[in-house]
């Protein structure tokens, strides 16, 4: 089977940087969505902002598999931090992704996704590897201030950003409040990062058997300065950070 990749950026900026370096790019509308079908960095790709919130993701991803075809997904975005050890700047591989907005108790355990027994779902381990090596061919220090300029990361506050692999959780809220941001560590201690799509495009993934793979980029540490670093951040950071990751996940496929 031909391989064909589809691409979900969180942010239409994003989108928009990666359209640039599409070949052969064609615009499909559906569903009030713009997918852009063509070559990126040499492959069969179609890319698509993915919307905000859960359903608005699934849905897009869903027309991704069914309509277009696509063989694996890849899923670029930022998030707020959560865990004490992720920065903004630091760059998150999602191993596994809950829904921490989903409670269909006392019928089921909190978090399981109904029909499946799941509450993490789990990524597969040579997607979450190509992942990693790709995240450290992009902090290598040597390659990373290439494409980073210091007065900008001094702008933010990020001195030497880290990967962390782990799981990540999504739900339909934006997380800029102490007592939110403090419920989520409590109930479920080893969430890295918080964000409002990737479990959503995880199920769908699951259901069809098709291969998922996430990065998310920290933008802020989803507090009470939330909603203030997250817009400023996606308009000098995040855009950088995902070209040179999918460059470097797209070569990787290559070899
Ligand atoms: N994406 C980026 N930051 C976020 C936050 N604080 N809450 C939810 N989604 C986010």
């Amino acid at each position: 089977m031909n391989e064909k990749i589809g691409i979900l950026g969180a942010i239409p900026e994003e989108v928009g940087i990666l359209k640039d370096y599409m070949d052969e790019i064609e615009e499909v509308n559906l569903g009030g969505r713009a997918f852009y079908t063509g070559k990126l960095f040499g492959k069969d790709s179609v890319l698509v902002f993915s919307r905000w919130g859960k359903v608005a993701a699934a849905s897009t991803t869903a027309a991704l598999i069914l309509h277009f075809g696509v063989t694996e997904i890849v899923f670029c975005g930022v998030a707020g931090g959560i865990h004490p050890d992720v920065k903004r700047g630091d760059i998150v591989v999602g191993n596994s992704l809950i829904q921490h907005d989903l409670d269909p108790r006392p019928i089921m355990p909190r978090w399981e996704i109904p029909l499946t027994g799941i509450q993490k779902i789990p990524v597969k381990p040579e997607a979450i590897n190509r992942c990693i090596v790709t995240v450290e061919h992009l902090l290598n220090a040597q390659h990373y201030s290439q494409f980073m300029q210091q007065n900008e990361l001094e702008q933010f506050g990020i001195t030497t950003p880290k990967l962390h692999c782990g799981l990540i959780a999504s739900g339909d809220q934006f997380i800029y409040k102490r007592e939110q941001n403090e419920a989520l560590v409590k109930d479920i201690p080893d969430v890295l990062c918080v964000e409002m799509e990737g479990a959503a495009v995880a199920q769908v993934c699951m259901d069809y058997g098709i291969t998922f793979s996430i990065f998310r980029t920290i933008s802020d540490r989803a507090d009470e300065d939330a909603h203030i670093d997250f817009p400023e951040f996606i308009r000098h950071i995040s855009g950088k950070y995902t070209l040179e990751l999918l460059k470097t996940w797209f070569n990787l496929h290559h070899s």
